[in-house]
């Protein structure tokens, strides 16, 4: 049986300063997020927070070595609220130490997954237009120890609130506008396709690749900075595309992206877009009709062009938004592809489940070829 859960209430707000007064934001909350984003949007606004900034414990996505050192850092400090504000990362982090109860290790919140207990209340502000993880149960860390992005999943790891500040994307750079909403984008595909979809995730995913086709349709070609005048629908689509794949999952690409984005450092969204076209395209060879037959006609209908051309014409508008590159360009080897699938299929059940259709070992090699 297929069950839709939105367990975060969802806010929209038009700035940081209405959202403070909102959440009544005071000494018992700690705020956690990059000082960059402190610097431009709430120092001004004197807002008596305790704060913790990521970059104090380590760069980009999060990794257990980052986790664990702010899992160290946070010592004694006494607060009620985690308010996470920030990109995937941030938001990732923060419904980790919204679960950790003295835990101190990465390691031991992974061994402890069935019986996570959440202890702290958190507020999921996200600022890029991507992850929609203020809306997900999952939490993904690079596992160094392990070499993978690993994704642990528990409905302890739902924020309590999810609040939408546009304000916030005003800072974003074109290329992380690009990378993130092409996650999105590829969150609602998946989503749409997978075997864990139902009416209600559907109607999310529909949606959100409405929004999203109608937003890249404004803006491929045009000023690097035409985007911002969509951040509310880019916003809102990343929000609900996170709805549906929370419910519906992620599947293949995302599978086979994770090499992409732990070994070769490659933005999750942009390694999710070298790898979104050669799988739609494996799926239209070994299972045309179904759900796939029914996307095709969506994006016909969203594209206003024929259903046999709708896949090409979606690729295309992606790359009018951000050039897929091929994966030898990133320094990816032959042999590297040779060693990417058996390490996928031993760590990324959780998302190959999800698959529209079955793919063989052979049919996986065969995508990384035509993305290579
Ligand atoms: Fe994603």
């Amino acid at each position: 049986m297929n069950i839709f859960a939105l367990p975060p209430r969802v806010i929209g707000v038009e700035s940081v300063a209405e959202a403070a007064q909102v959440l009544g934001l005071g000494a018992r909350d700690l705020l956690l997020t990059n000082e960059y984003i402190y610097d431009l949007y709430f120092k001004d606004k004197g807002i008596a927070c305790l704060t913790l900034f990521q970059e104090e414990y380590g760069f980009g996505e999060p990794t257990d070595a980052m986790v664990d050192g702010i899992l160290a850092g946070l010592g004694q400090l006494a607060f009620d609220r985690i308010i996470a504000v920030g990109g995937g990362t941030i938001l990732d982090i923060a419904k980790l130490l919204a679960v950790a109860d003295g835990a101190r290790s990465v390691e031991a919140l992974y061994g402890n997954a069935r019986a996570l207990k959440k202890t702290h209340t958190l507020v999921a502000i996200p600022t890029t237009c991507g992850t929609g993880a203020e809306v997900t149960n999952i939490a993904v860390v690079n596992r160094t120890r392990l070499h993978t992005k690993d994704g642990l999943v528990s409905p302890e790891l739902y924020a309590d609130c999810a609040v939408l500040v546009p304000e916030l994307l005003d800072s974003l750079p074109y290329k992380v506008f690009a990378t993130t909403s092409m996650d999105a984008l590829i969150h609602a595909a998946e989503a749409y396709l997978s075997p864990q979809a139902s009416p209600l995730s559907d109607m999310f995913a529909e949606k959100a690749l409405q929004l999203i086709l109608r937003g890249y349709r404004l803006v491929a070609g045009r000023a690097a900075d035409v985007w911002k005048d969509y951040a509310p629908d880019f916003l809102t689509a990343s929000n609900i595309a996170g709805a549906a794949f929370s419910n519906a999952g992620c599947a293949a690409v995302h599978a086979l992206g994770y090499p992409l984005g732990s070994r070769f450092h490659i933005p999750h969204g942009e390694a999710n877009q070298v790898l979104f076209a050669p799988v739609l395209r494996k799926y239209e060879e070994k299972c045309p009709q179904g759900k796939l037959f029914a996307l095709k006609m969506l994006l016909a209908n969203l594209l206003d062009c024929r259903m046999a051309d709708a896949f090409e014409r979606l690729f295309e508008l992606m790359d009018g938004v951000l050039v897929r590159k091929a994966m030898h360009n990133y320094g990816v080897t032959e042999q590297d592809i040779g060693a990417f699938v058996p390490s996928v299929l031993e760590s990324q059940q959780r998302l190959l489940r999800n698959n529209y259709t079955e793919l063989t070992e052979k049919d996986m090699l065969a995508i990384y070829r035509s993305a290579f």
